[in-house]
């Protein structure tokens, strides 16, 4: 009962239901998550490593995006556990990060009422497709991912989990049949692969998994470190003070922005190539009040008033997810509870897929 190859979404890549696949809420085989009062849209998938405290790199580049998706599409949003078991983590501390990133994924606007927000390790489908996947991967494409090089260079011990990361994040990805993946610039090779994976699966199975596309935020895809503008925020970045984590209070954000590194150009201009430190300041501006990060540039006659006008804004964007998390955190059992809805819906559809791909494989029914 191999799909019929009927063409769909905007990525021909949609295979016609079966009779009993049509018969699935919302009528599409990748079923709908959705059993309130709104109309679905496309559905998107995004995942998160938790890392616990996020910064805003996290929270301008992805987690705000996130947010606002919730009512246009139907979203789903994944805790990705099993990501970051690829490197060493300390047990006790990592089940509290997974539960802190819970928690502030929430304070931060993710609403388990308007999307499906879950943890990896719970839906056990995503390793189980990853190992199909896996079989439909080759060696050397693996090889050739710019993540896996710059984070196994200089390392005497790699897991093979490192190696074969993509394929879980192709699994999570074609698992829900995700029409639209908001990342990072830094993942779109992995998007690549999922999308070269999921044809070539298609292609030699049958018509399976719908071929998601990539979507980036327009400003602040990615937030600059404030004291080394020309790499990425991170939380293991060399000096805290280039961090500002989305629970920083007013006065550690202040502080952290009126030291951010400049030059000695003394312009605001928005020219990330010869300003990388005055760009990142006008990017984070840009993307809390919604605007053009070159028209913005020609408000400031001076460095300091620019940062005054970051923190500021910073501040206030800040404000009312560091209250809400402060009282997420007076209730854990409500955030247990959200994690355990969203892993119940997220399964009913990873477990369809999950059937779909072992039976186009031809491996056996367990009866
Ligand atoms: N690899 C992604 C990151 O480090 C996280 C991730 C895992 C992800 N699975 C995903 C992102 C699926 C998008 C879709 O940022």
């Amino acid at each position: 009962m191999r799909p019929a190859g009927a063409s769909g979404g905007p990525g021909g890549a949609q295979a016609g239901p079966s009779p009993s696949e049509a018969a699935v809420p919302g009528g599409s085989q990748y079923g709908t998550t959705r059993t309130g009062n709104r109309q679905a849209g496309p559905r998107v998938f995004s995942g998160i490593q938790p890392s616990g405290d996020l910064h805003i790199g996290n929270y301008l580049g992805a987690i705000r995006g996130w947010a606002e998706e919730q009512d246009r599409f139907d979203a789903i949003y994944c805790i990705v556990d099993l990501h970051a078991l690829t490197v060493e983590q300390d047990p006790a501390r990592f089940r509290e990060q997974t539960l802190e990133t819970a928690r502030n994924l929430m304070a931060a606007g993710l609403d388990p009422e308007r999307c499906t927000l879950f943890v990896q390790s719970h839906v056990v489908e995503h390793v189980a497709l990853s190992w199909l996947l896996q079989c439909t991967t080759s060696f050397g494409e693996l090889r050739r991912m710019t993540q896996f090089k710059d984070k196994s260079a200089g390392r005497d011990s790699v897991s093979v989990g490192l190696f074969t990361y993509p394929v879980l994040q192709a699994a999570d990805i074609l698992l829900y049949g995700a029409e639209k993946v908001p990342i990072g610039d830094d993942q779109r090779q992995h998007l690549e692969l999922t999308r070269d994976v999921a044809m070539r699966f298609n292609h030699r199975y049958g018509e399976t998994f719908i071929v998601p596309e990539a979507v980036t935020p327009k400003v602040a895809a990615r937030v600059m470190d404030l004291q080394n503008p020309t790499a990425k925020m991170s939380k293991s970045a060399q000096s805290p003070l280039g961090t500002v984590l989305m629970l920083d209070p007013p006065d550690a954000i202040t502080r952290k922005v009126r030291r951010a590194v400049t030059d000695s150009i003394g312009q605001v201009a928005y020219d990330p190539e010869r300003q990388p430190g005055v760009a990142t300041l006008l990017e984070i501006l840009a993307a809390t009040t919604n605007a053009d990060p070159k028209a913005l540039a020609g408000e400031f006659s001076g460095y300091g008033e620019l940062k005054n006008a970051v923190a500021e804004a910073l501040v206030e964007e800040l404000r009312p997810v560091r209250e809400r998390s402060r009282e997420l955190g007076r209730d854990p059992g409500e955030v247990l509870r959200a994690l355990r809805d969203g892993a119940a819906r997220a399964t009913e559809l990873a477990s369809m897929t999950l059937a779909r791909a072992r039976h186009a494989m031809g491996l056996l029914d367990a009866g």
